[in-house]
C-alpha cells in the first residue's frame, strides 16, 4: 500500500477507487488547503493527486520525499505543476485531456451566445428591477450566422468549440501550432492562419490554447486593436493568455465589441475594471463543471495514479 495524498475534495467514486488499493489521505476542507498543510501532508506520499488549485513546485516535490512516483492532476491544464522539476526527480505528471472537452466547449459557446446577444446585460437589467418592455431596438445584440470565429490553439476543445460554431452557421479560421488533421479540417471547412490573420478576420476570437510562457499575455493592447471593433473575445482557457487591463481598456474604448471570460488572470480575483463594464460576460471558471465531467476527470486522474503506483503507463501522462 502507497501513500496517496489528495490536495482537494474530489468525487467520492475516485476517492473509492484509491482507497481500494492504496492509503489515502484526502483533503476534506470547504476552503482550499493552505500550503503549509499541504507541505506537511505530502511527506511520504508515493502519488499526489492535485487540483488547480494548488502549486505543485520544487518544494512541494522537495517535501514529498524521493518516493514520490506521480503527480496527478485534476485538470487539462498544467500550469498549476513544474513539470521540468517534475522530470529532474523522475516524478510523472499526467493531466486529464478529453473527458472535459464538450463540457468546455459548452460554455466556450456559451460565452460567445451571452456576449454577442447581450445575455447577461439582460439578465442583470431584470434582476436590477429597473422598468424594461420589448422595443425594436432594445438590447440589440449580433447574430452569429455567416459571421467567422476565429479560433486560437485548436486542440481538442478548440475544435468541439468549431463545430458547435459551425453549428450555428459560423465560418471558422483557427490558428495553431500545427495543420489539424484533414478530414476535421474538411468537415468544419477550417482554414488555418496565422495569429495576425485571424485576428483582423474573426468577429469572434475564442482562446483554447495551453497556457505558458509562450503564451502570457497573447492576447494584449496591440491584438486587440488589431480585432475588429464590432468583434468579441472569448477565453475558456487560461487567463494570463489576456492582458485584463489591456482587455478593460479596450472594452470601455469600444475598439471590440465585447467579451466572455470564464477564466481570469489572478483567479479568483476579477480585474475590478471589467467589473464596472456591461459588455463583458464574467463566469467564475465553469468549463469542466458538471457532475458527470468532474467525475470522469477524477477517475482519470485516479487511472493514472494507479497506473503508476502498479509500474504501468498512465493512460494520459503530460508530454
Ligand atoms: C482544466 O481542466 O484545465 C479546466 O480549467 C478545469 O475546469
Amino acid at each position: 500500500m502507497s501513500r496517496v495524498v489528495v490536495t482537494g475534495r474530489i468525487p467520492d467514486a475516485a476517492i473509492e477507487k484509491l482507497r481500494a488499493e492504496h492509503d489515502v489521505d484526502a483533503w476534506q476542507g470547504p476552503e482550499s488547503i493552505g500550503r503549509e498543510e499541504l507541505l506537511r501532508r505530502v511527506a511520504g506520499a508515493e502519488a499526489i493527486v492535485s487540483l488547480l488549485t494548488e502549486r505543485i513546485d520544487a518544494e512541494l516535490l522537495d517535501a514529498a520525499g524521493p518516493q514520490l512516483k506521480v503527480v496527478a492532476n485534476v485538470a487539462v491544464g498544467y500550469d498549476n505543476i513544474d513539470v521540468p522539476a517534475c522530470t529532474e526527480r523522475g516524478v510523472v505528471a499526467t493531466n486529464t485531456p478529453g473527458v472535459l472537452t464538450d463540457a468546455t466547449a459548452d460554455i466556450a459557446l456559451s460565452l460567445i451566445l451571452m456576449a454577442t446577444r447581450r445575455l447577461g446585460e439582460g439578465e442583470r437589467l431584470i434582476r436590477s428591477g429597473q422598468a424594461w418592455k420589448w422595443g425594436m431596438f432594445f438590447l440589440l445584440g449580433s447574430g452569429l450566422q455567416g459571421k467567422t470565429l476565429g479560433v486560437v490553439g485548436m486542440g481538442g476543445i478548440g475544435q468541439a468549440t468549431a463545430r458547435r460554431a459551425k453549428a450555428f452557421g459560423m465560418e471558422i479560421v483557427y490558428q495553431s501550432r500545427s495543420e489539424i488533421d484533414s478530414e476535421i479540417a474538411a468537415e468544419l471547412g477550417a482554414q488555418r492562419v496565422d495569429l495576425d490573420e485571424l485576428l483582423a478576420v474573426s468577429d469572434v476570437v475564442s482562446l483554447h490554447c495551453p497556457y505558458g510562457p509562450a503564451t502570457h499575455h497573447l492576447i494584449g493592447a496591440e491584438q486587440l486593436a488589431a480585432m475588429k471593433s464590432s468583434a468579441y473575445l472569448v477565453n475558456t482557457a487560461r487567463g494570463p493568455i489576456v492582458d485584463e487591463a489591456a482587455l478593460a481598456s479596450a472594452l470601455r474604448e469600444g475598439q471590440i465589441a465585447g467579451a466572455g471570460l470564464d477564466v481570469y488572470e489572478n483567479e479568483p480575483t476579477v480585474h475590478p475594471a471589467l467589473l464596472e463594464l456591461d459588455n463583458v460576460v464574467l463566469l467564475p471558471h465553469l468549463g469542466s463543471a458538471t457532475v458527470e465531467t468532474r467525475t470522469a476527470m477524477a477517475m482519470l486522474a485516479a487511472e493514472n495514479a494507479l497506473a503508476l503506483l502498479s509500474g504501468e503507463r498512465p493512460p494520459t501522462p503530460i508530454g
